[in-house]
């Protein structure tokens, strides 16, 4: 018997995709809702190749209520939705304030006005741990203040989250589950799906990755006079097939209602801390592939360590970031090698 259908914004981006398939893998009808602004249709190939089943996709911009009013008169069975829909390069949204406010939070009013209309009744939020800021303790608990955002796009998820809030606190017939997001990566096992940034990556991962096949000359670590153990930034990488599946449990929680809090907060990281350098290790070590990088000056605005205390979610979801780094380093070069083969980068 087929689940429930979900609906999926931004679900051929590079979390949302990983999600679909998880969703799929455990039932779930979905549908996927995305612009493509920084994505590729194709994606929905590598989904149908993994699972046998491809997903409904509608090519709509979250944030155009009248799109989002036609999708739910298409399917007006939806009875969950995850939200990855948004814009989240931090220093894109430093020049683009506007964007990104326009984006990620109309996108986010639209579908809890549509939710109250549709009876929907659930929502997975896809937050992240730059609400903490720099923390004052690590590992950091869900307890932990939110410290000002350094970026319009940190101040978009903070303020998502008390969008939210206040509309649930006022009375909105549904639930929702605010998942925190620690730095994901890696690709999906079968390398038919994995992270596709748009021009020069931003992120620690890709451009790692495009460096070692040769598509970058080398990577720029950025600072190595942290006051951490070998002077690194420290970061929890979480596996993005892990994350994915945190999010069916997620879903499965709001639409069965085991639980009676009508929001809920979960970090979703490892645990452990990794520095920029073990992780490098860690690539090299899994891949047997050298890494030609320098030591460049630190980044501006970079947090200089945080990793999650993730026991809430292990106890509360029965979840747990399990798969060990050097297998997610291994994923990440095999999507890498895939896209190559793909004539793609
Ligand atoms: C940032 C955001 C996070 C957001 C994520 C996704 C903050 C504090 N963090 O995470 O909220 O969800 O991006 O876009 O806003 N590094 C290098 N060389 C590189 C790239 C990165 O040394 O070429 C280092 C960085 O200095 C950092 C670590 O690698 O110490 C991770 O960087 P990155 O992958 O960009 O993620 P965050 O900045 O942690």
């Amino acid at each position: 018997m087929k689940k429930e259908m979900i609906l999926v914004t931004g679900g051929t981006g590079y979390i949302g995709s990983h999600t679909v398939v998880e969703l799929q893998n455990a039932g779930y009808q979905v549908v996927i809702v995305d612009n493509l602004s920084n994505s590729n249709v194709d994606v929905l190939d590598g989904i149908e190749r993994i699972t046998g089943t491809r997903p409904e996709f509608v090519e709509a911009d979250c944030t155009d209520i009248v799109a989002m009013r036609g999708l739910f008169d298409k399917y007006p069975d939806i009875k969950g939705i995850i939200n990855f829909a948004a814009s989240k390069a931090v220093g894109e949204s430093m020049q683009k304030p506007l964007l990104y406010y326009r984006n990620n939070l109309n996108t986010l009013m639209n579908l809890l006005e549509l939710m109250g209309e549709r009876g929907v009744k659930g929502i997975v939020f896809s937050s992240s741990c730059t609400v903490y800021g720099e923390p004052d303790c690590n590992p950091v608990t869900e307890e932990a203040p939110i410290k000002k955002a350094t970026s319009p796009y940190g101040n978009t998820k903070q303020i998502s989250e008390e969008i939210i809030t206040d509309v649930i606190n006022a009375g909105a017939p549904f639930k929702s589950v605010i998942l925190r997001y620690f730095n994901p990566v890696g690709a999906h096992p079968s390398a038919e799906i994995g992270e596709l940034p748009n021009g020069v990556p931003q992120n620690l991962i890709p451009y790692l990755t495009q460096t070692a096949i040769g598509v970058r000359k080398e990577l720029s670590v950025f600072g190595n006079d942290y006051n951490t153990r070998d002077g690194y930034c420290i970061r929890d990488f979480i596996d993005v097939v892990d994350l994915a599946r945190a999010h069916v449990i997620a879903v499965e929680r709001m639409l069965e209602d085991k639980s009676d809090e009508k929001i809920e907060i979960f970090n979703l990281g490892t645990g452990n801390g990794l520095s920029v350098m073990e992780l490098i290790e860690a690539f090299e070590r899994a891949t047997g592939v050298k890494v030609p990088y320098k030591i460049a000056p630190r980044r501006a605005g970079d947090i200089e360590q945080v990793w999650a205390d993730p026991k809430y979610a292990n106890e509360v979801l029965g979840w747990t970031a399990s798969t060990p780094i050097d297998d997610t380093m291994r994923s990440a070069w095999a999507w890498q090698l895939k896209l190559r083969e793909r004539g793609i980068m």
